[in-house]
């Protein structure tokens, strides 16, 4: 089969376009023929060795998939050849990833794709999705007429906690780099958008909401707290999940006496039982019209170096060259 691999990590040239054994199921697991991939930031940072990963190689890259099912194992219970299914959750902990023409999955980590969804949207939500739900629900606890805000609303993970947040029926505030950005994040359903390069982000959220953010979800890497903790309401709650490197300063005084907390995750630690409510949500939320996948390009998998080019330049390098997603199919 054809698949996109490293044999060592470095730049985008160490990705290669070529051809691997395809791999047989075992019992517990299905072959997938991949409709569509994605590109997440955790795939440059595997990539170019900036955080420890045990590789094997050559290392299939990729997390994400949605295909159909082509082979079951004889132990899969409730999913047969022909099925339309996807994924999160791969290329980590011993298991290859995706950015390949076939992948066996365990089972216990494929999900149904609802009828009427095509293979880009679903992938394009998949990783992004399930961090938006778990972040939203599980940690910050949004509740309806809550105040959220969150940096980057056309982002991959801005753009799902925006549209979950609104589902769950809070009123949102977002920022963009640019006037068609801020169309996006209208269009998306925030309720105030603000663009970072031209105006007072600070004073348009104290006047959009005067007693405070509830939800502060931070997805820039350099987490700037001295500005952020005061624009928080009481019992705010924050969420942080970018940033390996970032040491800032913290200002406990502000914090504490707001009875605020902080929420630090990754969803890649949550378990299949806490990712599986996550990933139901959103079949559900596609499904009634509620979520919508936000692609900036779809390109052939044999382009993987150059997708992870761009979405290096955009995410680490910080040129806003992508709004979205990149999807790659094989
Ligand atoms: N912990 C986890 O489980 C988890 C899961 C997924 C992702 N992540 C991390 O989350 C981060 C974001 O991922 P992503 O996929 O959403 O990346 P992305 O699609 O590149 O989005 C980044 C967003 O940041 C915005 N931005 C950049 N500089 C800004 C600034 N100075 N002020 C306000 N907004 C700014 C961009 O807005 P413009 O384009 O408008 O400039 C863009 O919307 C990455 O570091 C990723 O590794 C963590």
């Amino acid at each position: 089969m054809k698949a996109a691999y490293i044999t060592q990590t470095g730049t985008p040239d160490v990705i290669t376009y070529g051809d691997l054994p395809t791999p047989k199921p075992t019992r517990r697991q299905c072959l997938i023929k991949v409709g569509a991939v994605d590109v997440n930031p955790i795939d440059i940072y595997i990539r170019t060795g900036a955080i420890p990963a045990k590789l094997t190689f050559p290392f299939i890259l990729g997390r994400d998939l949605a295909g159909t099912v082509v082979e079951a194992g004889a132990s899969v219970k409730g999913i047969k050849v022909g099925d339309r299914v996807w994924a999160s959750n791969q290329g980590t902990e011993g298991r290859p990833g995706t950015f390949a023409e076939f992948a066996a999955v365990d089972k216990r980590w494929l999900y149904p794709i609802p009828q009427g969804v095509s293979d880009e949207d679903i992938v394009a939500l998949s990783l992004v999705g399930i961090t938006a739900q778990l972040g939203l629900v599980r940690y910050a606890n949004l509740r309806a007429g809550e105040v959220l805000f969150v940096n980057g609303g056309s982002g991959g993970v801005g753009s799902s906690v925006v549209q979950m947040a609104k589902i769950l029926r809070a009123r949102v505030i977002t920022t963009a780099g640019s006037a068609e950005k801020v169309e996006l994040c209208r269009q998306l359903g925030a309720d105030l958008v603000v663009n970072y390069k031209t105006e007072d982000v600070d004073a348009a959220i104290k006047a959009f909401a005067p007693e405070g953010v509830n939800v502060w979800w931070e997805t820039l890497r350099e987490p700037n707290f001295e500005r952020t903790i005061p624009l928080l309401a009481m019992r705010g709650r924050m969420v942080i999940m970018a940033g390996r490197d970032a040491r800032p300063v913290f200002p406990v005084g502000p914090f504490y006496v707001k009875d605020c907390s902080l929420h630090g995750f990754a969803m890649f630690n949550a378990s299949i039982r806490e990712q599986r409510p996550a990933a139901n949500a959103i079949n559900r939320w596609l499904t009634e019209g509620k979520l919508k996948a936000r692609i900036d390009r779809v390109l052939p998998l044999a382009q993987a170096a150059e997708a992870h080019r761009l979405q290096e330049e955009s995410t680490i390098n910080r040129t806003g060259t992508l709004a979205g997603k990149i999807v790659l199919k094989p």
